[in-house]
This record gives C-alpha cells, sequence and structure tokens, in this order.
C-alpha cells in the first residue's frame, strides 16, 4: 500500500474543491438529512476553520437555520477574541426563534465569551418600512458594522423548502418556481447557475457585501441540498465549504 493513501473523505474533499473550483472544502462523516447531528459536526469543523483565522476585534456575521444552530452549539472561547462582535447577518426571515440569526449570534457570542449587537427588523418589510428603518439611528449604526464583517458564517437552503419555512406568499412561492430557484442564502434566491431570480425584503448584509469580507464560510449538508450547494456556489462567492459525507456525494453525482 501506498505510504501516505489519503483517507476516503479526503479524496472526497480533493474531489469535491476540484469540481466545485472553490479553495477549500471540508467533509465530515454521514449524512444530515437522516442523522440531525451531523450538523454539530458541521458546526465543530467550521468553529475550527474560525478558530484559525484572526479574530481579535472582528466583525463575525451570522446566518439563521439549522445548520448554523448546529455552529453555534460548537461554539467555544479562545484567546484572540477580545473584542471580537457576533451580529446578524440579515433582519427577519420567517424563521422559528431558536433559529434566528438573532439568537444564533447571541448564543455564538455567550459561548465565545464575547460580545453580539442585535438587529430588531421585522419580518417582510414593505418598501416604506423599509426606508425608514435605515435611517433609524440605532439600525443605522448596526447596519454600519454588519455591513463592515470580515467575517460571515451563514447556511445554504434549498429554495422551495426555505419559501415554504419562511410561509412566503403565493407569489412568492410562484416566483421561484417559475424562475426555477434552486438555492437560498441570506434571503437570496438562486436558479441553477448562481442567478439572483429573487431576493426577501430585509436590512442587512447584501450579496454585494461579501465581496469585501475577508472569511466567508458556509455551511451545509445532507444529499437534499447538493443542487442548492452546487448553484449557490456558482454566484462566484469565494467561500469555504463545510458540508457532509451526504451532500458531497450527491454533489459529485451530479456534476
Ligand atoms: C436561514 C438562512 O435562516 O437558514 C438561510 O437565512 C439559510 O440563509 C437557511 O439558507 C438554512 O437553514 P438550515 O436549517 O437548512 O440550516
Amino acid at each position: 500500500p501506498v505510504m501516505n493513501e489519503v483517507s476516503g473523505l479526503d479524496n472526497l474533499e480533493e474531489r469535491l474543491k476540484e469540481a466545485l473550483n472553490i479553495p477549500e472544502v471540508f467533509i465530515v462523516p454521514g449524512d444530515s438529512d437522516d442523522t440531525p447531528w451531523v450538523k454539530k459536526e458541521m458546526g465543530r469543523a467550521a468553529v475550527g476553520r474560525l478558530k484559525k483565522f484572526q479574530l481579535t476585534r472582528r466583525v463575525i456575521a451570522v446566518t439563521g437555520g439549522t445548520t448554523l444552530a448546529g455552529v453555534a452549539d460548537m461554539m467555544i472561547p479562545s484567546s484572540d477574541m477580545e473584542g471580537t462582535l457576533f451580529v446578524p447577518a440579515r433582519g427577519g426571515l420567517g424563521e422559528q426563534v431558536e433559529n434566528q440569526a438573532n439568537t444564533i449570534c447571541a448564543k455564538m457570542a455567550r459561548k465565545a465569551h464575547t460580545d453580539y449587537r442585535l438587529l430588531h427588523v421585522p419580518d417582510q418589510l414593505s418598501e416604506e418600512a423599509y426606508q425608514s428603518l435605515i435611517e433609524e439611528p440605532g439600525v443605522k449604526d448596526l447596519l454600519e458594522i454588519i455591513k463592515s464583517a470580515g467575517i460571515v458564517i451563514h447556511g445554504i437552503g434549498e429554495a422551495k423548502t426555505m419559501a415554504q419555512r419562511r410561509k412566503s406568499t403565493l407569489d412568492v412561492i410562484d416566483k421561484i418556481e417559475q424562475e426555477h430557484a434552486v438555492a437560498e442564502a441570506f434571503g437570496y434566491y438562486f436558479n441553477q447557475s448562481g442567478e439572483v431570480v429573487h431576493k426577501v425584503k430585509t436590512i442587512g448584509l447584501q450579496l454585494e457585501d461579501l465581496e469585501r469580507s475577508e472569511l466567508v464560510i458556509a455551511v451545509a449538508g445532507g444529499r437534499s441540498k447538493a443542487k442548492a450547494i452546487e448553484a449557490y456556489l456558482k454566484t462566484g462567492i469565494q467561500s469555504i465549504l463545510v458540508t457532509d459525507e451526504g451532500a458531497a456525494k450527491a454533489l459529485l453525482e451530479g456534476t
């Protein structure tokens, strides 16, 4: 046998990096579609990667979702997290409280022994409400902080699943179907080519802001998300991907 033969998952990681054309991929064993605790394993891997970065006085923006809740579960303190601030990436996106970005952000900060700020904005803002909210002093300050986030940790969802989970209107669900949306992240919906086909109106991080971030970690697994992950990565955002074996294998079969 070859001495430095790579393990099965290392091999998968190499193949996936090449197939998706991204610089870094981490794969944990299992499939989170079948075994929910695999999300915690992805969480552990994401936290491990985060810790390799210089974190002192950084702003870390996080999204909601059950996967990010798994990341929050695995967060641990570290000596270089002085002055590090956790913030939610965007305002209300129609999630249950335990899966909201605000909740996850507060939990991460608590577990990391550092600070957080919360964004209190209702879901589904009208144009008028949106315009007046962004002028509110408290909101305006925080928005600047959020948009300056050097680090972003986010989930990726399957488009239809997310639209239904958010109890989107029939109009929105129709639009998502007609435009063949397959992926969702940050309240943006993408088609197979990674083009934005719909966007939930809320304040916070915009897709363009990600270009300025120094570290973007996408955490998403389960074979049911394979197409969504692939589509999202076509946006050209330089994300590091933390995923599971289920998604990785489905992705490689599909490419
Ligand atoms: C949402 C995020 O809260 O969770 C989305 O706003 C993300 O960007 C989604 O796609 C993922 O959810 P889950 O539960 O599949 O991790």
